[in-house]
């Protein structure tokens, strides 16, 4: 059983959905757990798929069991970690009197992309990020597609426009990557840096290691 403990830093939600690159959103749920962020979590049904096709790790779907099995593998603080169902419209992040401050999809599908430029409001993950925007509150998108068709193009543009940040899942390779956990590492870091939450994953740019 983990340890109970209040004096967390603001919650962040953290959604994945079904692109490739799970590896992304996991770790980032790792590293803010680690930065002491509660953290809020949604996983699409496509994102539980490519999670095992992605991954060695398995996650039930059941929020109650998710919101266990990530406490476990985070080392999380009972309390830490909260998930929410697909449906579940009565959930904080569904308004904006009870949303975080900052919301990352990651990674983003091009289906839920183009949803929250067009604000669907579908299901929690695309209702949680249409509250971001009408809010004004930060919303960052970690896309994965290649080649990039123009409507994954116009939609980018549209929401960059309306204040949220495409992140796309395309690692550098200045940094020498020696494993895929250092290219994972690259985009984390540059999520959390976007979120303001410190990190050792990579020294920024001008410092040295
Ligand atoms: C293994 C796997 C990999 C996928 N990779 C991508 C991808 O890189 N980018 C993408 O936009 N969709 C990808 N898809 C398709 C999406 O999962 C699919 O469009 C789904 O409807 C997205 O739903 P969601 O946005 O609710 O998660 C992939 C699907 C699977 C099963």
């Amino acid at each position: 059983m983990a340890a109970r403990k209040t004096d967390f830093e603001p919650p962040v939600t953290v959604a994945l959905t079904g692109a490739s690159g799970a590896q992304y959103g996991l770790r980032l749920i790792d590293r803010l757990v680690a930065a002491n962020h509660e953290v809020w979590v949604m996983i699409s049904k496509a994102a539980h798929l490519v999670i095992d096709t992605e991954t060695e790790t398995r996650l039930p779907a059941q929020p109650r069991r998710l919101t266990e099995a990530l406490i476990e593998r985070c080392g999380a603080h009972a309390g830490q970690v909260r998930c929410f169902a697909r449906e579940d419209w009565m959930a904080p992040v569904a308004s904006g009197s009870g949303a975080p401050s900052s919301m990352v999809i990651c990674p983003c599908s091009t289906g839920t992309l183009s949803a929250v430029a067009t604000g669907a409001s579908n299901n929690l993950i695309e209702r949680a990020a249409d509250v971001a925007l009408k809010e004004r509150r930060q919303l960052i998108l970690v896309p994965r597609e290649a080649p990039l068709s123009a409507i994954h193009l116009e939609h980018m543009l549209a929401l960059t426009r309306m204040g949220a940040v495409i992140l796309p899942a395309a690692p550098g390779f200045y940094h020498k990557p020696q494993s895929i956990d250092d290219m994972i590492d690259f985009i984390v870091a540059r999520i959390l840096n976007q979120l303001g939450v410190k990190h050792a994953l990579l020294p920024r740019w001008g410092e040295s290691e």
